[in-house]
């Protein structure tokens, strides 16, 4: 069965592609992965995917996919399943109708978040479209990733503890840190696993094995209607 990772965010730059890349492509070395681009007109994640065919030949199944509009993202999602053991969505920094098909249809979504003020109040605007999307899906499973994250430092750490109280989002417990890797990896085309930082390593890999195992516990879930995907994604 087709899993489907959302990469949801209101805020620019928090991640979202850069989680992405780097899940897509350690997935990819043991599983069939579609990584779905919709943020026009950065497409961050195909720019890194075209960097990693030029400059290697790896021996994976990722393929790349751009719609245009949120009704092809839907049309393409219901194309894929069954054909990709696990679909990642990068959505644009806003929650427009991709962000909003994307909440509704995947089986985990995940909200990257660095633990500074000004990245903590963008993800308390989200509350509300959440709350919305969750009345009309309850089986949606949204989690922070805390990114960017500089554990060393009491403000971090700090505000972390404050979000998880004010936010009462669930969090994957693996954090990743503030590391060179990331940028060098993404201009590379490579995923930080690839790379020879073995903190990145660790963390990219830890994270994608607890991806992997809340979505194989998942019970089956009631398909949703076009119609009730479509009004939500309509709204914005
Ligand atoms: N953990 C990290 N450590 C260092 N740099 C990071 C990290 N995560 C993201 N970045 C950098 O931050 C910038 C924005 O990240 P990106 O993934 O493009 O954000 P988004 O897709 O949410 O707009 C990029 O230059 C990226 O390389
Ligand atoms: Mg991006």
């Amino acid at each position: 069965m087709t899993k489907i990772i959302g990469f949801v965010q209101l805020k620019g730059g928090v991640g979202r592609s850069t989680l992405a890349t780097n899940l897509a492509g350690t997935m990819a070395e043991t599983a069939k992965v579609a990584l779905i681009d919709c943020d026009a007109p950065q497409y961050t994640c195909s720019h890194w995917l075209q960097q990693r065919n030029d400059l290697y030949e790896i021996d994976e199944q990722l393929d790349l996919y751009q719609p245009a509009t949120y009704k092809e993202l839907l049309k393409l999602l219901q194309k894929l399943d069954g054909q990709y053991d696990y679909i990642i969505i990068d959505c644009p920094p806003r929650i427009d109708g991709f962000s909003r098909v994307a909440l509704m249809l995947s089986n985990l979504v995940l909200l990257p978040l660095g633990a500074s003020a000004a990245e903590i109040w963008s993800i308390e605007a989200m509350l509300p479209v959440l709350k919305e999307a969750k009345q009309i899906n309850s089986n949606i499973d949204a989690r922070i990733v805390w990114n960017r994250f500089r554990g060393y430092t009491r403000s971090a750490n700090e505000n972390a503890e404050h979000a998880k109280k004010d936010l009462k989002l669930p969090e994957m417990r693996q954090k990743l840190g503030l590391r060179v890797a990331y940028c060098d990896a993404m201009a590379d085309g490579l995923t930080v696993h690839e790379t020879n930082d073995n903190n990145a390593r660790v963390e990219i890999w830890s994270l994608n094995s607890s991806v992997r195992r809340l979505l194989s516990k998942q019970k089956k879930t009631r398909k949703l209607s076009d119609d009730k995907v479509l009004a939500f994604a309509k709204k914005h």
